[in-house]
């Protein structure tokens, strides 16, 4: 299985564009420190990729992967469609970056995440003039994508962006539950023919047993890496509210993640990394405790082979 990352920050990129903190001002004075949003493209058979996540800097991001570059033909494409792991805005306002499309955008999604993109952002009425979005309805799965690779849903939490808060719910119609697990949503690629599995799991609120179980099994995870530990939105001023309330387990600390993920079989990349983390400056001793422990952070571009 081919995957290629297309970015690795959390919401707001780094540096963001209203922000003087150190991670920031430290990409801005080293380009190569620059992250783009969380985005990953998976191979799905000899010219086909779909994306995983479609963040603001989509078309950036294709430009700047050869592998997702537009040809032969004029406006023939290998981007199939995009899979989200949830509807929050950093990982699906590149939807509308697609509109040129030709023949429609396939969008894989669950139940309460197409509810919040159609009905909360309006994702259909303001794109339906340009280019039909064309739904395929993500669950348990497993769902083929394309001719190799097949994904599998799992839940993980029923935290809600912040513009699908009030969301007025539809009667009868799935997504509404607020206790919907299926709000946010880890995501297991499976290839069949070699036997390959990988996790992207780029917001987790909670560690369920079903993800546990896949991350054990898995050859490559890529997991939230927002925050390093549980008190960072507060002591670096962006936040009142801790790593866990924002719905993201910290890395570090009793509850983090990279004592779940130490000594996992397969490779283990952070990313999502939020632009406070101090994962965000390459020289920061935080690298050093990860590497002692076996675990990585996802670069920017990278190509993973498994
Ligand atoms: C998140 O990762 O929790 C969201 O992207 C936060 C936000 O944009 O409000
Ligand atoms: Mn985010
Ligand atoms: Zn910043």
């Amino acid at each position: 299985m081919l995957l290629q990352v297309l970015g690795t920050a959390a919401g707001g990129g780094l540096p963001q564009w209203n922000c003087a903190c150190p991670g920031c001002a430290g990409a801005r004075a080293h380009p190569h420190r620059r992250r783009r949003h969380a985005s990953l493209a998976v191979r799905v058979d000899d010219h086909r990729w779909y994306v995983v996540n479609a963040g603001p800097d989509l078309t950036d991001q294709i430009e700047a992967a050869p592998a997702l570059h537009p040809g032969p033909r004029l406006r023939e494409t290998p981007v199939a469609g995009v899979v989200l792991t949830d509807a929050e805005l950093d990982h699906t306002l590149g939807i509308a970056r697609l509109r040129e499309a030709r023949t429609g955008v396939e969008v894989w999604a669950t139940p309460p995440v197409r509810h919040a993109l159609l009905n909360g952002l309006r994702l259909g009425d303001v794109l339906g003039p340009y280019t039909p979005l064309e739904w395929r309805e993500l669950g348990p799965g497993p769902h083929p994508l394309g001719d190799t690779v097949e994904v599998s849903a799992l839940p993980i939490s029923a935290k809600r962006p912040r513009y699908a808060h009030a969301l007025p719910p539809q009667p009868g119609a799935p997504g509404d539950a607020a206790d919907d697990l299926s709000w946010v949503v880890a995501l297991l690629l499976h290839e069949p023919s070699t036997g390959a599995r990988a996790v992207y799991a780029p917001a987790l609120a909670a560690w369920p047993d079903a993800l546990a179980k896949a991350v054990e099994d898995a050859d490559c995870v890529l997991v939230d890496g927002t925050f390093w530990d549980d008190d960072e939105p507060v002591h670096t001023g962006i936040s009142p509210r801790t790593a866990t309330a924002m719905g993201h387990l910290p890395i570090d600390g009793p509850d983090g993640t990279a004592r779940r993920l130490t000594g996992i079989r397969g490779r283990c990349l952070y990313t999502h990394l939020n632009n406070t983390n101090p994962l965000t400056d390459p020289d920061a001793a935080e690298h050093t405790r990860l590497a002692a422990l076996g675990l990585e952070v996802a670069a920017e571009r990278m190509v993973i082979e498994i």
